[in-house]
């Protein structure tokens, strides 16, 4: 008799947003980058807020972040949409890994499903949704919310449903968002990373779009992993001062420049590993721009630009 083959399913991860807070082209801005894609004379595509999907049985999907731009990227991937019943979603449970407008605001948009919303978060994260952005106690007069709370302790996390994957979140050294109780007084908890673990195939995503500072233990995670999804925000340290947008420097904002020294992409480099991909980018960052040499050097790097319906296999 022929032996059984035992089919493994791969890790699936659905991008369904690349920019950062404001997308690309940011509705009120005339830099370089959005004025080109607006008037055509620049070669670079449209991207919505940032928020991904995984899933490792193709059926139930985690979903990280819920961009304000969410309805029209849940109707683009058919998968979230899989239809058993008269009011459905694929989504099984929703992980914010901060409380930025960007990340978050898309709840909202949510509020029609059945049952409370499963949310998993940090204490932090969930004190800032309560009190500065009141988002959950607005939520209470619709779906709700059944809240999580995610361990910054290393311990990993399950979701139910969510088939063979398995879940640790890793703290981030970044900035609580401008309504947090706590700005400026950074808490462990404000941001975090996730490594996520396909249990079948023990292949390993780090997601991490908002990442202000590498330690050892995000650089153990970054070099463990399989594929990053990491932090791609400003090109350079003092990009919206340059273009006159905002005083503040991307340190400020809790994000680590692509360029420079000790910026991303030396990091990058020296990981062997992973396939390295690029998230959560600003509207104003050159990398945008697919015919720029600052787009020409991360192709020399072997680094990737995530886009707008991405599909990862892993
Ligand atoms: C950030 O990550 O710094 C945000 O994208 C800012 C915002 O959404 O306003
Ligand atoms: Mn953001
Ligand atoms: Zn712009």
């Amino acid at each position: 008799m022929a032996p059984l083959t035992t089919f493994k399913l791969s890790m699936r991860i659905h991008v369904l947003g690349s920019a950062a807070g404001g997308g690309f082209p940011q509705w009120n801005c005339n830099c370089p980058n959005c004025k080109g894609l607006r008037t055509g004379f620049l070669r670079a595509r449209a991207r919505s807020q940032s928020s991904i999907a995984v899933s490792g049985n193709g059926v139930d999907w985690v979903l990280f972040n819920a961009s304000p731009d969410i309805r029209t990227q849940l109707v683009s991937v058919a998968a979230l949409q899989p239809g058993r019943g008269v009011r459905d979603t694929g989504i099984c449970a929703i992980v914010l890994v901060d409380a930025q407008i960007d990340h978050t605001t898309g709840l909202m948009m949510l509020r029609e499903h059945k049952q409370p919303l499963d949310v998993y978060c940090t204490n932090m994260v969930y004190q800032d949704l309560t009190t500065g952005y009141p988002l959950f106690r607005v939520l209470e007069y619709y779906c709700g919310v059944e809240w999580r709370t995610l361990s910054i302790d290393g311990e990993p996390f399950t979701v139910p449903r969510a088939a063979n994957l398995r879940f640790t979140a890793v703290p981030l050294r970044s900035e609580a968002p401008p309504y947090s109780p706590h700005r400026h007084n950074p808490h462990r908890g404000d941001t975090i990373g996730v490594k996520i673990e396909d249990l079948d195939t023990s292949k390993v995503l780090f997601y991490a779009p908002g990442l202000g500072e590498v330690d050892d233990q995000v650089y153990r995670n970054l070099s463990d992993a399989d594929c990053v999804l990491v932090d791609g925000t400003l090109w350079t340290e003092d990009e919206l001062l340059r273009f006159g947008i905002s005083t503040k420097l991307a340190s400020d904002m809790g994000h680590l420049a692509l360029s420079g020294e000790g910026g991303m992409l030396s990091i990058l480099d020296t990981l062997s590993q992973p396939r390295k991909v690029l998230i959560h980018i600003n509207n104003t960052n050159p990398i945008l721009n697919e015919d720029g040499p600052e787009r020409q050097a991360l192709i020399e790097r072997g680094i990737e630009v995530a886009y707008d319906g991405m599909e990862i296999v892993l």
